[in-house]
């Protein structure tokens, strides 16, 4: 670059700080007219600098900041391997197609064979399974964890059984002693959707780090975002190479882009019934897909890494301070208790109203929404009963009577890192309101979990 086009770069780019800092300065709360949101990017002077960097390059597909941005990722989680993909959804069906490889002999998955996941969550953690013709095999949660119920494994497998996929949901994480012990007993896969769980940990390791590969999410309810964007992350090498393939259209090759000859031997290869010395770069080993990030995207994912630990300590510190504001209300909501020897990276604070409460789930939601205050369901409920799972060919091992109760009753909260307790207090108060409302009736509550 010449000395003129930096100058001119450094004056770009300190003029998106000062822009940023103008346009988005914080405005006051005012309880019952400002909003207060379940989820949000977080975002500052540096993430619009990286992202007008990026866009400074005219470089445009994935790039030099993508680069970067995988080895700090895997550096994050310690492992050998961070793949980014267009999104979190992207991410589960790169991770589990790459299962379907034929690179991976008797172990590869194939048609007809059974995959065990939980019903009371996200639907792309399940979806992938079912658009590789497998069949999805349910089991329960437990409350008020909302994750995979582990005793009911066992019961849940079959001579088809090849793996295992369950997402640590709202960034709790699942009993990973169990559920590992449990893959690698039967030789199956584990997959981590650890979209919702950046940065928790599981007997003091990285969440996402116990499975065979793991997917993470960055849309902005997440806790760093790049706008829409995820990453497969791995130990694995060979399903690495993989799960690129199937990003990458299905190719065989593995140049980053705009590179060519990586492995030397660009024209030298016969594959398939293609004829000896066919160009490596268009030859293609899978069905794959194009589920790539641009540069832009990973330049503010680079940014946002930088403050992951302290996005982190702030969901926890949210996290804690709604659980001691709500806890007289334990008669009547269920609070959120974490897997025993994890370490959560709360996405959002779980409430599930209790039965024999003197309210619904829903009246409670519709009271907190009537006042500003954000709210959302568990994702999808009970997956078996949404309306794009009626004529989808799944098992269910054993009752799913607590993801009903997910269905019916829970809700959840913000604690993103965008709240400060004026916020949560002002939560916090509704609540107080609204069940003090409630109670006047004289009920007696009924205690279960
Ligand atoms: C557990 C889980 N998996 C996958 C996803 C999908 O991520 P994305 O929105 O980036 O596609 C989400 C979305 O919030 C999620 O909560």
């Amino acid at each position: 670059m010449s000395e003129n086009a930096t100058a001119l770069r450094e004056q770009i780019l300190a003029l998106a700080e000062q822009f940023f800092n103008q346009q988005f300065a914080g405005k006051a709360f005012e309880p019952g007219t400002s909003p207060v949101p379940v989820s949000g990017k977080v975002l500052d002077a540096s993430d619009l600098r990286s992202l007008i960097d990026a866009s400074l390059d005219c470089w445009l597909t994935t790039g030099r900041f993508a680069t970067q941005f995988e080895r700090q990722l895997a550096r994050f989680f310690g492992v050998r391997g961070a793949s980014l993909v267009n999104s979190g959804s992207s991410a589960n069906l790169c991770a589990f197609s790459c299962l379907t490889s034929p690179r991976l002999g008797e172990r590869q998955i194939r048609p007809g064979d059974e995959v065990i996941t939980v019903a009371a969550g996200f639907p792309t953690t399940v979806n992938p399974i079912i658009q590789n013709n497998c069949v999805p095999v349910f089991i329960d949660v437990t409350t008020p964890t909302y994750q995979a119920d582990a005793s009911q494994l066992e019961a849940a497998l079959s001579d088809r059984t090849r793996a295992v996929m369950i997402a640590h949901t709202l960034g709790n994480p699942f009993d990973l002693d169990v559920v590992s012990n449990f893959a690698k007993k039967h030789k199956l896969w584990l997959v981590e959707d650890s979209c919702d769980a950046l940065g928790a940990k599981y007997n003091g390791q990285m969440v996402g780090t116990f499975g065979d590969l793991a997917t993470v999410s960055f849309y902005p309810a997440h806790h760093i975002t790049t706008g829409e964007g995820g990453a497969v992350v791995t130990n694995n090498a060979l399903l690495k190479t993989l799960a690129e393939s199937f990003r990458d259209w299905g190719r065989d090759c593995w140049c980053e882009p705009g590179k060519d000859n990586t492995c030397g031997k660009r024209f030298e290869w016969q594959l398939g019934e293609l004829p000896c010395g066919y160009d490596h770069k268009y030859i293609y080993s899978h069905i794959g897909y194009n589920l790539k990030m641009t540069d832009m995207q990973a330049a503010v994912g680079l940014s946002q890494l930088k403050k992951l630990p302290s996005f982190i300590d702030a969901r926890r510190q949210n996290f804690r301070y709604l659980y001691e504001r709500l806890k007289p209300y334990e008669d009547v909501l269920l609070l959120p208790e974490s897997t025993p020897a994890a370490e959560p990276s709360w996405f959002g604070f779980p409430i599930g109203v209790r039965e024999g409460a003197p309210f619904g789930r829903d009246a409670l939601v519709s009271e907190l929404e009537s006042r500003k205050i954000a709210t959302r369901l568990l994702f999808g409920g009970n997956l078996v009963r949404q309306p794009a799972y009626q004529n989808v060919k799944y098992r269910v091992a054993s009752s799913l009577a607590r993801t009903d109760y997910v269905m019916r009753s829970v809700f959840w909260l913000g604690i993103f890192p965008g709240l400060n307790e004026t916020m949560l207090d002002y939560v916090a108060e509704t609540i107080d309101g609204f069940v003090a409302a409630q109670k006047t009736g004289g009920f007696m509550p009924v205690l279960q979990s």
